[in-house]
């Protein structure tokens, strides 16, 4: 479990883009929704990222793809920008972290707006999306991230994530961020050109991100050594089957979130937790 500075505690999240931007779920999954059969409350549930403006990115249709036990993406950080989403989500009763991108103008920007509001759980600084132009990997990039979290930490109000990617230079980055202002570290998908050598089913679009059982080799690896390296604690990412929970436990995490899991087998999640807390 993970107990945030706020007093919000929690063991099991539904990952960025797994739920939507409000928390109920992508559309096709609201009747899942109103038969209790996905059940939003079970989860502290991270909103798909979103930025100060509105942003255009790639058609689901075209940018998601299946792959064996897994999804490649390169949806990109399309959305309707902040004020929108903040209206959509007014007063939720669900547990919700806010996950964010863009620029340290940006991002202080959207802090200070969040900051307005008393009903969200946290903030996940979203500094590893495998679909932007940027490279995420260069060492500037890196520094950025660093400099951009004591920025933030010094007016955020709200208790602070910050998701890293496996292609980062994840353990540096959790050394040097400041572990009083950092509140967990979250993993993001597999760019496609670390997971294989083979041409991407999205190539078209860079490549994409992997995620779900296929990427397990990649962001366990990063779970087990951000345990060691730093006190902050670890979401562990990729579960696909109850076992799995165990597992990332086992290799230091101290809270599980569900990604890809609930595009592929939306029921999933939902059944494992409530087995896991009938266990
Ligand atoms: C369709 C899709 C959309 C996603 N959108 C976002 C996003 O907007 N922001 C983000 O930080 N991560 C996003 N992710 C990454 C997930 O939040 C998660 O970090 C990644 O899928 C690894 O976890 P998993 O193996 O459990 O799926 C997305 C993943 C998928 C499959």
């Amino acid at each position: 479990m993970i107990e945030l500075s706020n007093g919000h505690q929690f063991t099991f999240m539904a990952a960025s883009g797994a739920l939507g931007y409000t928390g109920k779920g992508w559309w096709w999954e609201y009747p899942l929704r109103w038969v209790k059969l996905i059940d939003p409350t079970l989860f502290t549930i991270v909103t798909k990222t979103v930025t100060l403006k509105p942003q255009k990115g790639n058609h689901p249709l075209r940018a998601v793809r299946f792959i064996k036990e897994g999804v490649v993406n390169a949806l990109g950080l399309g959305n309707p920008g902040i004020e929108e989403i903040i209206k959509r989500i007014e007063n939720t009763q669900l547990n919700l972290v806010i996950s964010i991108a863009g620029t340290t103008y940006e991002l202080l920007e959207m802090i200070e707006i969040l900051n307005n509001l008393n009903y969200i759980k946290g903030i996940e600084i979203n500094a590893s999306c495998p679909n932007i132009e940027e490279d995420i990997t260069a060492p500037r990039f890196i520094k950025g991230i660093i400099k951009n979290c004591h920025f933030i930490g010094e007016i955020s109000h709200h208790p602070l994530i910050l998701k890293v990617s496996p292609a980062q230079a994840y353990t540096e980055i959790a050394r040097e961020i400041p572990g009083t202002v950092i509140e967990a570290l979250a993993i993001n998908s597999v760019p496609w050109d670390i997971y294989s050598n083979d041409k991407s089913p999205l190539e078209k679009f860079g490549g994409g991100g992997v995620s779900g059982k296929a990427a397990q080799d990649y962001t366990w690896k990063v779970v087990k050594e951000l345990s060691q390296v730093s006190s902050i604690p670890v979401i562990g990412p990729s579960v696909w089957e109850y076992e799995d929970i165990a597992k990332l436990l086992e290799l230091g995490a101290k809270a599980i979130s569900f990604g890809s899991i609930f595009l592929v087998h939306p029921l999933r999640p939902t059944q494992l937790v409530r087995r896991f807390q009938k266990e």
